[in-house]
C-alpha cells in the first residue's frame, strides 16, 4: 500500500485571480462596527484597536514620469492579467498594516505557507549532500533535468505503488507550481481549460499568460474561453459534470486549496469517465494528498483508466517544509498520449530539458531522506501537526455559528459569510484581529462570500487567533 493510501489526517485549500474592480476598487467596510479589541503585541504590551478604515490601495495606472521607453511592445496577454498575483496582493496589505499598527502581533494564517521546522533528519540529509559538494569525489554540476534515477523511483514506489506507474513517469521539480507553468508551455496557447471555481489561481494566471484565454470579463468576473466549474456548498464541492463544455485540459486539484474539499472515488471517477469522452487531459493536483483522512484517492491514477487520461503534479512543500527548499513531482503515464498519438511524456522531457535544468541536487537529497521509513515517519508529524491546528480553527468558527468546510482532509478551512464581499471580511478580519486571512474572491467568482483560513501556522499563533475570532464573532 502507498504512503499516499496509508497517510491518516486532515486536509487542504485553494487559489485565485483578482477581478479588476475587486482588486483595486475593494470597498471597505466603512460601516465597520466601533469594535475594539484587545490585542498582544510583539512586546507583550496590549494594543487597543479601534476598527478604522484602511488606507486605500494605489491607484492601479499611476503616471509615473517616464524617462526612457523601449520599443519592444506588452505581451498583450501579460496585459489581460487582472492587477497582481493573489498572495502578493494580501502581502502588500499586510505590510500596510504593519507599518499602520507596527506594535501589532500579527497573525498570518494567509498564504500558504509552512511555518514549523524541516525535521533534522531530512535537513542533515541536505547538509550532508552539501558538504560533499565541496570534496572532488563529491562533487556534481547539472544533473538529469527529469531528476535523479534513485529519487523518480523512490517517489514511484512511495506515492504510486501498485498503481502502475514507473520511475521513468516521474518528473522530478522544483515544485508544483513551476510544473504547472511548464505544463501550460506543452500545451501551448491553443488548447481550452478548464477549472474548479474557486482554484488555486496559478492554473487560471498561466492560462492567460500562454494566451489560451479570452480578455476578463468584469461583469462576470471571468476570463473568456474558460471553463469555471462552480463548486459550491450545494453541490458537495463537486462540479455538476452535465454542465460543463468540453475543454482540452482540465485543471483538478484534490483536497482542493482553497475549499479544503476533497473529491470521492465515486466522484473521480466520473471525472475520469467525462475526461475519456471528451478525449480531454486532466491536469491533477495532489499536492494536500498526504493531508488526506478519509477514504478518497490520494492520487488520480488509483481511477482505472486515468492513466490514459491524466497526470498529476504533486510536491514536498506541504509534507515536508519545503515551500523554500523546493521540491516537487510530475506524473506523466506513457498510456498518455496525444490525438496524433505521441506520447506527452516525451514533449515534456523536451520541456523540461529547454525550460529547466533539474531540482536542486542538494533539495533532491532531502527529497530522498523524506521518502526513508525514518522520513516519511517525520513528515507524518508536520502533516499531524497541521491538522491539529485545523482542528482548532474548524471548532473555533463552527463555535460562533459559521458555515464551515473543508479541514478534514486540506490543511485550509473554508467559512462563509454569506452575502458579503470576501474583501470586505477579510479587511474587516485584518483591522480588528490583526489577522491575515484570504479572500475567497481571490481563488474566483465562486469564492466570494467565503475566507480561506490557512492551518499553517505556530501553534500559539494559531491558539491566539482562535481567541481573537472568539472575541471579534462572538
Ligand atoms: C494546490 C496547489 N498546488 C501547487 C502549489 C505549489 O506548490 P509548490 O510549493 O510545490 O510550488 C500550491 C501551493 O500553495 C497549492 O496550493
Amino acid at each position: 500500500m502507498s504512503v499516499m493510501q496509508q497517510a491518516t489526517s486532515i486536509s487542504s485549500s485553494g487559489s485565485g485571480f483578482l477581478g479588476q474592480n475587486t482588486f483595486f476598487n475593494t470597498r471597505y467596510s466603512s460601516s465597520t462596527k466601533e469594535l475594539s479589541i484587545k490585542v498582544k503585541t510583539k512586546n507583550s504590551g496590549i494594543c487597543k484597536c479601534v476598527a478604522a478604515t484602511p488606507p486605500p490601495p494605489p491607484p492601479p495606472n499611476e503616471k509615473q514620469q517616464i524617462a526612457y521607453k523601449t520599443n519592444v511592445s506588452r505581451n498583450g496577454n501579460m496585459a489581460k492579467l487582472q492587477a497582481g498575483y493573489l498572495f502578493p496582493e494580501i502581502a502588500r496589505r499586510r505590510a500596510a498594516h504593519m507599518l499602520k499598527y507596527p506594535d501589532a502581533n500579527v497573525i498570518r494564517l494567509g498564504i500558504g505557507d509552512t511555518t514549523e521546522p524541516i525535521p533534522e533528519f531530512i535537513t542533515s540529509a541536505m547538509a550532508k549532500r552539501a558538504h560533499e559538494l565541496s570534496t572532488l569525489e563529491g562533487y556534481s554540476g547539472y544533473g538529469a533535468e527529469q531528476g535523479e534515477k534513485q529519487l523518480r523511483a523512490k517517489i514511484a514506489s512511495t506515492y504510486y505503488g501498485g498503481l502502475g506507474i514507473e520511475e521513468n513517469d516521474i518528473f522530478v521539480s522544483d515544485g508544483a507550481k513551476c510544473d504547472i507553468s511548464r505544463l501550460q508551455l506543452l500545451f501551448g496557447s491553443n488548447v481550452t481549460m478548464a477549472v474548479q471555481d474557486p482554484s488555486y489561481p496559478a492554473y487560471v494566471d498561466s492560462s492567460v499568460i500562454m494566451g489560451q484565454t479570452g480578455q476578463f470579463q468584469t461583469d462576470v468576473e471571468k476570463y473568456g474561453n474558460i471553463e469555471y466549474m462552480r463548486c459550491t456548498p450545494e453541490n458537495g464541492f463537486f462540479p455538476d459534470l452535465s454542465k460543463v463544455s468540453r475543454t482540452d485540459v482540465i485543471f483538478f486539484c484534490s483536497p482542493n486549496n482553497p475549499t479544503g474539499s476533497a473529491a470521492t472515488r465515486e466522484q473521480l471517477t466520473r471525472l475520469v469517465q467525462f475526461a475519456k469522452k471528451n478525449g480531454s487531459i486532466i491536469v491533477y493536483d495532489s499536492a494536500y494528498g498526504m493531508y488526506m483522512t478519509d477514504d478518497n484517492p490520494r492520487s488520480i491514477f488509483e481511477i482505472p483508466g486515468a492513466k490514459e487520461v491524466a497526470l498529476e503534479t504533486s510536491s514536498f512543500s506541504k509534507y515536508a517544509g519545503f515551500t523554500g527548499v523546493r521540491l516537487g513531482w510530475t506524473v506523466i503515464p506513457k498510456e498518455l498520449l496525444f490525438s496524433d498519438g505521441f506520447p506527452v511524456a516525451k514533449d515534456f522531457s523536451r520541456i523540461v530539458c529547454t525550460a529547466f535544468n533539474g531540482a536542486s541536487n542538494i533539495a533532491q537529497a532531502g527529497g530522498l531522506a523524506c521518502l526513508t521509513p525514518e522520513g516519511l515517519k517525520a513528515m507524518r508529524e508536520v502533516v499531524g501537526f497541521y491538522q491539529e491546528n485545523t482542528q482548532i480553527i474548524v471548532d473555533t468558527f463552527k463555535s460562533l455559528g459559521f458555515n464551515v468546510y473543508g479541514g478534514t482532509n486540506a490543511p485550509y478551512v473554508w467559512v462563509h459569510f454569506p452575502g458579503q464581499s470576501s474583501w470586505d471580511v477579510f479587511s474587516e478580519i485584518l483591522e480588528k484581529t490583526h489577522i491575515v486571512t484570504t479572500p475567497g474572491s481571490g481563488f474566483g467568482p465562486g469564492g466570494e462570500g467565503f475566507i480561506r483560513v490557512s492551518a499553517f501556522g505556530h501553534r500559539d499563533d494559531v491558539l491566539e487567533a482562535a481567541k481573537r475570532f472568539k472575541q471579534l464573532y462572538k
